[in-house]
Parts: structure tokens; C-alpha cells; sequence
């Protein structure tokens, strides 16, 4: 297992003013942070980003959510980061989440989420270089 993993915390995070609170869960857990930028994906970004997803049914809401204000994007180092960090933010549905987990306690719905973790190693690497170059990793 890749020690590096790749997340974003979300417009609705951000609105609701969690990136201090998030960021400390984050850091609390043992993660470091390799990059970090406050950023707006453009619907080209999202579209691109969020290509393997482009022929469900949310594609749309979730474009349109993911554009409408900024996000923090982060790398992350830690031993097996990609299982740890997605026990760390809990199931995709925080209704569906463990107590504790970062989604069930700032996210509101499936669709409004709070935060991405990557879902594996490779997709890791890509969505990490689809944000940082190579010198805004420390
Ligand atoms: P994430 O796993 O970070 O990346 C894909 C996103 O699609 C997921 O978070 C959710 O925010 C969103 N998503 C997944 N399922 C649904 C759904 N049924 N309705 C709306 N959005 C969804």
C-alpha cells in the first residue's frame, strides 16, 4: 500500500466555515501535508476531474456543486493513506458514516459531502498531478 493520498475539502465545507476544524482531523490522525492550495475547480477542471463518473445521474449536480466556491486541495503523506484517510472521512453517505468520521460530523448529504478521498494508489497519483506540479509538493 502507496503512502500518499489525494483530498479535497469541499464547497460545503468551506461555506460552512469547517477547514480549521477538518484540516486539524487531518493532522490529528498522523497525516502530513506534501501540498495544499485554496482553489476553484472551472466546470472544464470538474468535468475532467470528475470524468469516470460522466454518465450517472448526479454528473450534472455534481459538476455544478463542485464549482460554485472554492476548496482547499491537499496531498497527504501517511502509512497506507488511501485505506487510513477514507476510514478517517467515513462513508461516502454520512448518513451511512461511523460516528466520529469527518463526514458524519460536517457533511450534510451525499451529494454535498465536505470532502473527497482518492480510492486507490493510482487514482492517488493522477488526481494529486491533476492539481500540484511537481514543485509545489514539499
Ligand atoms: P466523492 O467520492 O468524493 O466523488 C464522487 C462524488 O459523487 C461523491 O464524492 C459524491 O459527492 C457524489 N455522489 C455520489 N453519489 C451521489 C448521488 N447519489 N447523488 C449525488 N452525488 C453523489
Amino acid at each position: 500500500t502507496g503512502n500518499r493520498t489525494f483530498t479535497m475539502i469541499k464547497p460545503d465545507a468551506v461555506e460552512n466555515g469547517y477547514i480549521g476544524a477538518i484540516l486539524d482531523k487531518i493532522t490529528a490522525a498522523g497525516f502530513k501535508i506534501v501540498a495544499m492550495k485554496y482553489t476553484q475547480l472551472s466546470k472544464r477542471d470538474a468535468e475532467i476531474f470528475y470524468a469516470i463518473h460522466n454518465e450517472r445521474p448526479f454528473f450534472g449536480e455534481l459538476v455544478e456543486f463542485m464549482t460554485r466556491g472554492p476548496i482547499v486541495a491537499a496531498i497527504l503523506e501517511k502509512d497506507n493513506a488511501v485505506d487510513d484517510f477514507r476510514a478517517l472521512i467515513g462513508a461516502t453517505n454520512p448518513e451511512e458514516a461511523a460516528e466520529g468520521t469527518i463526514r458524519k460530523l460536517y457533511a450534510a448529504s451525499i451529494g454535498e459531502n465536505a470532502v473527497h478521498g482518492s480510492d486507490s494508489d493510482e487514482n492517488a497519483a493522477i488526481e494529486g498531478a491533476f492539481h500540484f506540479s511537481g514543485r509545489e509538493m514539499y
